[in-house]
């Protein structure tokens, strides 16, 4: 099988990648990255010279390009993650996730649907898999319900009404054009190569460097938190074993109160440095909310195990103090992300070629 990946530069995407080019060495594994801020090739290192894997630096937007990548890959299946994807973000500049998250989707779909349609076989054997969020589906009171694969759709921040629109769009393509498709909605991830500006590894690195912690509003939210992965092996399972036209929920049944991560979380970190007990405490800092901040996600991913057999693998503790010994001992990882180091050879190595292996 020859599989894209898109967004494999980034969190999850390196997961897969990493988990696909070893799992299948008789694969190949195209990576299609545009290598914005989340994108970077430092997350596969350990894979970039592996003879079943490269790397492609292309914008998902790009239609043309899309299509020339399918053709010359000969693509079979595609994993779609390439996406924006932090809330804060979205608030600030929606438009830059109606046009990665809508129609960098809507590009990807309809590269796939000209490119599969030309061939004999057309759709035999070949496959669309949307990564969507469980965002999708709005915000739970605390009333011990779950978000099932039937919750009707009612997001509320820019980045989760582009993930919706991009899930109807992947849908419409099954029911108007036969693509087989597929979407799965995950909960919130944590693990290694993670942006430091989403939770987790932005309160691992203020905390080694004594800077505040900002918890937005009371720290009363809840979040459903998913070792990484975890939900490699999901996407794997799922690409591989998934019906077509269904969508699977993705979670872990591990709902946490922001607060009370953020408690365990500095209580891991002080001890792995070899801080006093509550060494960190006092940079808890409490702001102003995130603007419609949804309450409470937790995901019902009883689907997933009954199909398809997948369960969590790890305790959230295990998972948490994994997480945190991994961000200690690589802080170089984590200085040159947040300096942006990383990003300043990219433009020179791809210039005027988006195929390359670098080596
Ligand atoms: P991320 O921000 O870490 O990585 C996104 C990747 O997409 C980066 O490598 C980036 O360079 C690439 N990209 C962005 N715009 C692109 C474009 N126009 N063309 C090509 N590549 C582009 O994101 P993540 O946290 O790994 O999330 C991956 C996917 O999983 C997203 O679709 C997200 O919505 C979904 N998801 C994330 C979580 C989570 O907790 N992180 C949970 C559920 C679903
Ligand atoms: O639920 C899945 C989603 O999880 C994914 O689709 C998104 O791509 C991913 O970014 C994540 O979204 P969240 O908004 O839940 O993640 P974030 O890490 O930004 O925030 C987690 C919680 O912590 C949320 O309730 C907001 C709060 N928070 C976050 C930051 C960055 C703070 O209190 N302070 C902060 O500085």
């Amino acid at each position: 099988m020859n599989i894209l990946i898109t967004g494999g530069a980034g969190f999850i995407g390196s997961h897969v990648v990493r988990l696909l080019v070893n799992k299948y060495p008789h694969y190949n594994i195209v990576n299609l990255d545009k290598l914005t801020y989340a994108g970077n090739l430092a997350n596969l290192a350990d894979v970039e010279n592996a003879p079943n894997y490269t790397f492609v630096r292309a914008d998902i937007c790009d239609y043309d390009t899309i299509l020339a990548i399918l053709q010359q890959y000969h693509i079979d299946g595609i994993i779609h993650l390439a996406a924006e994807s932090h809330v804060d973000r979205s608030i600030r500049d929606p438009f830059a996730f109606a046009r990665t998250n809508v129609m960098g989707t809507l590009s990807m779909l309809q590269a796939a649907r000209t490119y599969w349609e030309s061939l004999p076989e057309r759709y035999e054997g070949k496959r669309f898999y949307h990564i969507s969020t469980d965002e999708v589906y709005g915000a739970l009171e605390f009333d011990g319900t779950f978000f099932t694969e039937d919750t009707r759709y009612n997001p509320h921040s820019p980045y989760s009404a582009s993930k919706a629109s991009s899930d109807h769009f992947v849908r419409a393509y099954h029911d108007t054009y036969g693509m087989p498709t597929i979407v799965t909605n995950c909960s919130n991830n944590y693990g290694a190569y993670q942006f430091p500006e989403k939770l987790i590894p932005l309160f691992i690195n203020n905390i080694r460097n004594r800077r505040p912690l900002p918890v937005y509003g009371k720290g009363e939210n809840v979040r459903d938190w998913l070792f990484v992965e975890d939900h490699a092996r999901a996407i794997d399972t799922i690409f591989h074993s998934g019906r077509v036209a269904e969508t699977y929920n993705i979670g872990g049944f591990n709902e946490w109160r922001n607060i009370d991560l953020i408690k365990l979380l500095i209580a891991t970190v002080d001890r792995l440095l070899g801080n006093p007990e509550g060494h960190s405490i006092d940079l808890i800092t409490y702001v102003t909310d995130r603007p419609g901040h949804d309450l409470r996600y937790a995901i019902d991913s009883t689907k997933l195990k009954n199909e398809l057999g997948w369960q969590p693998s790890l305790q959230f503790e295990e998972g948490l103090e994994r997480t945190v010994a991994w961000y200690l001992n690589n802080q170089e990882w984590l200085d040159n992300v947040t300096s942006g180091e990383y990003m300043q050879y990219y433009d020179q190595m791809y210039n005027n070629s988006n195929t390359s292996n670098p080596q």
